[in-house]
């Protein structure tokens, strides 16, 4: 058996699986995660940890566990966790979707420059990337910065608890903004941009590369053998496009959890010059571009629970019939965190317009599953400007198991959407990074073809594509006329 770890950034889940890829159990185990200012975004290392200590006896009770073989982590990116040399966790890890580096962010893309950082490391700095957290800390902390002995992303943290391994890979490291993600090795002159060594960092490896084999304390504790062999693993995005079979050349994936993002693979590496879509490493040896838009399902939650104060997703959907797509006239900006893709804007803030007195609940839960839909359909346009035609993805995540928002992301991007057996993007392709470090497979792209398969596939209704064209032309023109009004 397998493990897979999908460390998120609401709950990790959990995944076990057999060695031809049939999933055995689920286990999610929720954790807390702390605004502390508008716009921060912050979570304890400790929590994941001990989540996963309650959860993997949970997902291996009902099997001979001494057949597990391997463990591999798909993690939310981007995220800074710091260590002192006695391996204490220094301060709370700061998020993909935190803000608060606006300063750091602007210095970097302006004093050092965007063609120079793009040049050191295939991308521009967003506020969410690690070297501008790392510079906060600099400033804002210089006593704790001072005591940092190791930099690591977040399921980097888990790997290291579980092996006793500082490493990483290259997928999530190209987050960093210190890996030179072309020649993947760390940059010396980012490095020295953001006052870090080169032992401060972890150990690179390939996503599918065992790093070690369970501590023994470790082992005990979770009930497995020590003989289980960890993988470096990969970030999320890069793990949810194994565990969708996205790998190889031009093919993209779609994933809706709290972030929403759209991948697209490229086995050569290739950057984006008009600097919305992010040129990282991918976790099967190759590179991809990716839109990260920072609340996608989190939108949603955020109006059901938050607002509407409801947790029934499928009776709020229910209501809306397939000819009414497209029809409405409210809109709705889905900016609660700021926006990363294409806007690279902490300042961002969501609303909604164009309400009427006959404007319903309804229409308002409509408009947010479409706001959603043109974030990622302006990441969509970022590619083909760049010359990338997309026809069809896979999606996944909490976001794709409704089946009228895959409708309507079908309609707005109009393009056909194909659904995988199963929506757990990031585990499932943790545990099959898992399996080909383990030797069960010779390359990702053999095990994704032997594992993955299509069970659904959503098409575009010509008509109701060309309704939502129409309506993203206006929504295109919102953020715009909006910017600045914001503090
Ligand atoms: C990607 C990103 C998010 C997180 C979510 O760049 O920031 O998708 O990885 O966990």
């Amino acid at each position: 058996y397998y493990i897979g770890i999908d460390l998120g950034t609401s709950a990790v889940k959990l995944l076990l699986m057999d060695e031809r890829g049939s999933i055995k159990n689920i286990v999610s185990e929720e954790y807390p995660l702390f605004f502390p200012h508008p716009g921060w975004s912050e979570q304890n290392p400790e929590d994941w940890m001990s989540a996963i200590k309650r959860g993997i006896p949970k997902l291996t009770e009902k099997v001979d566990r001494t057949r597990i073989a391997g463990i591999g982590a798909g993690g939310q990116m981007h995220g800074l966790v710091v260590l002192d040399d006695r391996n204490r966790v220094l301060r709370p890890a700061i998020l993909w979707n935190d803000g608060r580096t606006q300063e750091e962010t602007d210095d970097l893309n302006q004093k050092v420059g965007k063609e120079k950082l793009t040049a050191l490391t295939g991308n521009i700095a967003f506020a969410g990337f690690t070297a501008p957290k790392l510079l906060w800390m600099k400033k804002h902390e210089p006593e704790l910065f001072g005591r940092i002995a190791r930099i690591m992303l977040p399921k980097d943290y888990i790997n290291y608890m579980l092996t006793g391994v500082h490493c990483t890979d290259y997928s999530d490291a190209s987050g960093m903004l210190l890996l030179d993600v072309r020649h993947k090795c760390w940059s010396r002159e980012m490095l020295r941009i953001c006052g870090i060594s080169e032992d401060q960092l972890p150990r690179l490896f390939e996503s599918w590369q065992v790093v070690g084999t369970l501590r023994k304390e470790m082992a005990e504790e979770l009930g497995l053998p020590e003989t289980v062999k960890v993988v470096a693993g990969a970030g999320d995005n890069a793990a949810a496009a194994v565990g969708c079979g996205v790998v190889g050349e031009g093919r993209c994936n779609i994933s809706l959890g709290t972030s929403g993002t759209i991948f697209i693979t490229s086995g050569s590496f290739r950057v984006d010059s008009g600097n919305a879509l992010h040129a990282f490493a991918h976790a099967d040896g190759g590179f991809h571009l990716m839109g990260c838009m920072l609340s996608a399902a989190s939108c949603n939650k955020w109006w059901m629970e938050e607002i509407l104060h409801t947790t029934e997703y499928e009776k709020e959907q229910a209501e809306i019939r397939e000819d009414r797509l497209g029809t409405g006239h409210v809109y709705y900006l889905p900016y609660l965190m700021g926006e990363r893709a294409p806007h690279n804007d902490p300042a961002a803030r969501s609303c909604f317009l164009g309400m009427t007195m006959d404007t319903s609940r309804t229409d308002m839960t409509l408009a947010v599953l479409e706001g959603v839909a043109f974030g990622i359909r302006d990441s969509l346009e970022a590619a083909e400007k760049l010359g990338i035609s997309v026809k069809s993805s896979m999606i996944c995540g909490g976001g794709a198991k409704s089946p009228l928002w895959k409708k309507i992301f079908a309609d707005v991007l109009n393009i056909e959407l194909t659904v995988p057996e199963t929506e757990q993007g990031p585990g499932y392709g943790g545990a099959i990074l898992a399996a080909v470090g383990c030797g069960e497979y010779g390359s990702v792209s053999e095990a994704v073809k032997q594992m993955v398969h299509v069970t659904d596939t959503v098409r575009p209704d010509a008509e109701t594509a060309e309704r939502y064209e129409k309506k993203y032309q206006v929504y295109r023109s919102l953020y715009p006329a909006l910017k600045g009004l914001f503090p």
